[in-house]
């Protein structure tokens, strides 16, 4: 089950992030690709950037694919929905403080296949 590796209110505790982000509960100190990040983008992004025709030609069901997006700068400017990229997930919500958390220490780690 994906939900059980995304921030949930059974799972989470109050920590540093705490600070960041007030009146989240976040834990992102073991953000991998394989348990955290991935899940994420698939429930969140990959009804539109998955399977054989993604939108934009954005391929987000892979680490190659999502690599890509995160050194062209494109990925964290599109979540994070910074002025110059378009906004992501399109049409939908923001993602949470906690997973844009999450995805940030990921790409800061230098974004490894873990
Ligand atoms: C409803 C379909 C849909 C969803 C859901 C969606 N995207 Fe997109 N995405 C698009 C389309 C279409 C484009 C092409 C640009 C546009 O039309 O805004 C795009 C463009 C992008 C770009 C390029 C942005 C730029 O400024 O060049 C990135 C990166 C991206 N998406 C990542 C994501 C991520 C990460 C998620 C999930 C958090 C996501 N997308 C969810 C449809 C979607």
């Amino acid at each position: 089950m994906h939900s059980n590796y995304i921030c949930s209110f059974s799972s989470c505790y109050y920590d540093k992030e705490e600070t960041l982000y007030p009146g989240s509960a976040c834990d992102s100190s073991t953000t991998t690709f394989g348990a955290i990040v991935l899940p994420i983008i698939s429930s969140n992004c990959n009804s539109c950037h998955g399977g054989n025709t993604p939108s934009a030609g954005i391929a987000l069901d892979t680490y190659a694919g999502v690599k890509t997006q995160v050194d062209n700068g494109k990925l964290w400017g599109a979540i994070s929905q910074s002025a110059a990229y378009s906004p992501m997930p399109k049409n939908g919500t923001k993602l949470s403080a906690c997973n844009l958390a999450k995805i940030k220490k990921w790409i800061d780690a230098g974004a490894p296949n873990n």
